[in-house]
């Protein structure tokens, strides 16, 4: 006698299990992060921020790519808007720049202020249009009379053209300025800082040498996809539910003339991905993971759901079936994701790359206003589904579907985390940590070597459950 009830198995989540320690033969510094966001586009390291419209825009996308991952550009505009920020990461030079500078109609004191605050002795000056006019030096300002416009006080610029950003960094570790003017097509784009101008990054470059990106596409959308397409290097399904006989035809019907890769999703099972491959003819890669992310209300809404660790099982569990190699068609971990212990999981469970909103939505280069609530700061993240969201798609893009009258998602804070880059590299210092205890030199020998045990209790203060702040 049944129970009544059909259950068909488990669906394990980050905290049922642990990676058990094994003998190992590796140090965390000999661990190679190496992974895949696709087919064709290799990462230095697993991560993917999500394309969602408080974190991933192309600040995201050029800070992500100079650090070894990739950022997947949101959808929630217009189509225009979207290539533009494609386009912003492939023509950026590889250095972050830093939107230092002050306009010629700026009052001498007050600048002198901004320039004490930025730890700055010059900056660029830019007309409201974009156009660099020179730059302004602080022992200029110290004399100055207050009410005094900075056009008064310009010098010529210390300024290099976008493909002289070498140029840039020297004179600026020489000391000939501490903020090199960048210009494109004599418009300044940033500024090179000290800061960046020793920075080593091991970017993540196209054939030509440019920045790899990503962007977000729903299958309904040919246009958008025909206008992305050769431009970002993947095409990522972006539908809660990608296993549905409507979505399947229409993605077939895109994915079918595409150059760049496309990334099918989100699925959540095995015959969903089973499904994918066979009626698809171009799948480069497989995003994971339903109602699983840390702004989702689907579970709670309809009782549906396939948790992150437990949907990446089930497309390894496909690719094993059909005999497909898990670097050929790579499987990105999508929801959920804390930090790198459950990144960690992730991997070991057969995923080349997690996918990150949460994690990512505090730092500088999300794409939200950082704000100041009772003397600390923060930055809005919220759900492609949540109220706010939806509105905001819909002004934007008046052929977006409405297929669903539910919000599934929360909009809230998250406390700031200044710049991604700090995340990034501790994010990698735990990847490569987990490795060394799992005895994995590499992800793919991590799919190989990783061990699982259930847990039925918390060990340890895992990340982000400990209050230091009384
Ligand atoms: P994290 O946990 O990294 O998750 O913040 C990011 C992922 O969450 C998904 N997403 C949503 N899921 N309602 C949902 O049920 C939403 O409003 C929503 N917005 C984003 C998406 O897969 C993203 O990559």
């Amino acid at each position: 006698m049944g129970t009544g009830i059909r259950i068909v198995g488990d669906a394990l989540s980050f905290d049922d299990v642990i990676i058990l320690p094994g003998l190992s033969p590796v140090e965390p510094w000999q661990v190679d992060l190496s992974a895949k966001a696709s087919r064709s586009v290799g990462l230095g390291i697993p991560l993917v921020a999500a394309p969602m419209d408080t974190v991933s825009e192309w600040r995201m996308g050029v800070a992500l790519a100079l650090l070894g991952g990739i950022a997947v550009i949101h959808r929630n505009m217009p189509i225009e808007e979207q290539v533009e920020h494609v386009k912003k990461v492939k023509n950026h030079p590889h250095v972050v720049l830093h939107s230092v500078a002050v306009e010629p109609g700026d009052e001498c004191c007050r600048v002198r202020d901004q320039l004490r605050q930025w730890g700055l002795r010059d900056v660029p000056v830019v007309a409201p249009g974009g156009e660099l006019r020179g730059r302004v030096r602080l022992t200029a300002l110290m004399g100055c009379s207050c009410g005094t416009p900075v056009a008064k006080l310009v010098e010529p610029a210390v300024a290099y053209d976008v493909a002289a950003v070498e140029d840039a960094k020297r004179a600026v570790i020489d000391g000939k300025t501490d903020a090199a003017a960048i210009t494109l097509e004599r418009r300044f784009l940033g500024a090179v800082t000290f800061e960046e101008a020793v920075a080593e990054y091991r970017p993540v470059v196209d054939e030509e040498g440019r920045l790899r990106v990503a962007a977000a596409v729903s299958p309904f959308d040919t246009r958008r996809a025909e206008a992305l397409d050769g431009l970002a290097d993947v095409l990522v399904s972006d539908v809660a539910h990608f296993h549905n006989v409507n979505v399947l035809s229409a993605a077939a019907r895109l994915a079918r003339n595409l150059v760049s890769d496309f990334v099918a999703g989100n699925l959540g099972t095995r015959e969903g991905v089973l499904d994918t491959l066979s009626r698809i003819e171009k799948v480069d890669g497989l995003r994971m993971g339903i109602a699983g992310g840390n702004i989702c209300t689907t579970s709670g809404v309809t009782g549906v759901a396939s948790p992150t660790l437990h949907a990446v099982a089930e497309a390894r569990a496909a690719l094993v079936e059909l005999g497909v190699a898990s670097s050929e068609t790579p499987i990105i971990a999508d929801g959920g994701i804390r930090g790198s212990g459950d990144a960690a999981k992730a991997l070991a469970a057969g995923a080349y790359a997690v996918m990150a909103g949460f994690l990512l939505a505090g730092t500088d280069e999300a794409a939200a206003p950082l704000l100041r609530i009772g003397g600390r700061l923060y930055k809005p993240y919220r759900g492609m589904a949540s109220r706010g969201a939806l509105q905001r798609r819909y002004a934007a893009d008046r052929y977006s579907r409405v297929s669903k009258k539910v919000e599934e998602g929360i909009e809230g804070l998250v406390p700031y985390r200044g710049p991604v880059r700090g995340v990034v590299e501790g994010f990698a210092e735990g990847l490569r940590a987990a490795l060394g205890y799992a005895g994995a030199s590499s992800i793919p020998e991590l799919w190989e070597k990783a061990r699982f045990a259930r847990i039925n209790s918390r060990i340890g203060a895992y990340v982000g459950t400990v209050k230091t702040e009384l």
